[in-house]
């Protein structure tokens, strides 16, 4: 079998102006795809297209209906079609149950949950009569077991990894994959940002993470790219862990000290 590729896949990356999804934009295009960057600011996306090499880029809110149709429409428009879907845009935001303001529980709901559902059924959509494609979708360590101040973020992310399974299991006789990654503490700004903030200590994070760090953008990016792949022409439905086997650690202490 050929080497890993992604040659002539026309290909739309939803976050894609910063962290992993501009990561994935470039590894993308190293691979042969065609990359549409889609994100909030349009100035933003047109600087991570022109630093990835990526074919354009497009701004609208993921969650928004009609920005969502035009961030779907304008991928197949610049490309001419639509094969591979990394959807990436999503927010995280921290806070206690007991204290959680409800707007803003709702704001990750729609952003993160809603957000893939337009994109990947408007997407779909497109690929269906085209006789199939693939799509990731991310989730997170935070949606597999409990953490504390989390409500809507992890509820957010299993929901996404749920629906990864619906659509999977709905869209595979279209020759349509679905795929979710779910990464741990990635070194991007939104890690870097809940770090500096003290909501969270990387020591401690470090310290349970059997591999013994943090992981790197482009360790996500190389995940979806084969997942995106033929060298992935079986699997669908499928959450892969890219998180160096924190979600395994099921330990009371730190995981290097037994
Ligand atoms: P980031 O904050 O660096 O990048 C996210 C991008 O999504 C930003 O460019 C942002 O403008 C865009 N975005 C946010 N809301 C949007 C909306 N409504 N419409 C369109 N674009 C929007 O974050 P990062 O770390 O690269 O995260 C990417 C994905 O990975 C997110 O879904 C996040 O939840 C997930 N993730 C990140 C982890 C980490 O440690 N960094 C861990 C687990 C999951």
């Amino acid at each position: 079998m050929e080497s890993l590729n992604l040659i002539g896949r026309k290909s739309l990356v939803t976050g894609g102006a910063s962290g992993i999804g501009k990561a994935a934009a470039a590894m993308f295009v190293s691979l042969g795809a065609s990359v549409v960057i889609a994100d909030l600011d349009r100035d933003s996306a047109d600087r991570a297209a022109a630093d990835t090499g990526a074919t354009g880029a497009v701004a609208g809110d993921v969650s928004n209906p009609v920005d969502a149709a035009r961030i779907v429409d304008s991928a197949v428009a610049q490309m001419g079609g639509l094969d591979a879907v990394f959807h990436c845009a999503g927010i995280h935001r921290l806070g206690a149950a007991m204290e959680q303001d409800i707007e803003t529980w709702q704001h990750v709901m729609d952003v993160n949950v809603r957000g893939t559902q337009l994109i990947c059924s408007l997407a779909a959509k497109h690929m269906h009569p085209q006789g199939g494609g693939a799509m990731v979708v991310v989730t997170s360590i935070a949606g597999y077991n409990g953490q504390p101040r989390r409500s809507a973020y992890g509820t957010s992310k299993a929901a996404v990894a749920y629906l990864a399974r619906c659509f999977a299991t709905e869209w595979g006789q279209f020759g349509i994959r679905v795929n979710a990654i779910a990464p741990g503490y990635v070194l991007t700004p939104m890690a870097k940002s809940i770090i500096d903030s003290g909501a969270t200590d990387a020591n401690r994070i470090i310290g349970r993470t059997p591999l013994g760090r943090l992981a790197e953008p482009a360790e996500i990016a190389r995940t979806a790219a084969f997942l995106l792949s033929d060298w992935a022409s079986y699997i669908t439905g499928a959450e892969l862990f890219v998180d160096g086997g924190w979600a395994a650690y099921g330990g009371s202490a730190e995981v290097n000290t037994f």
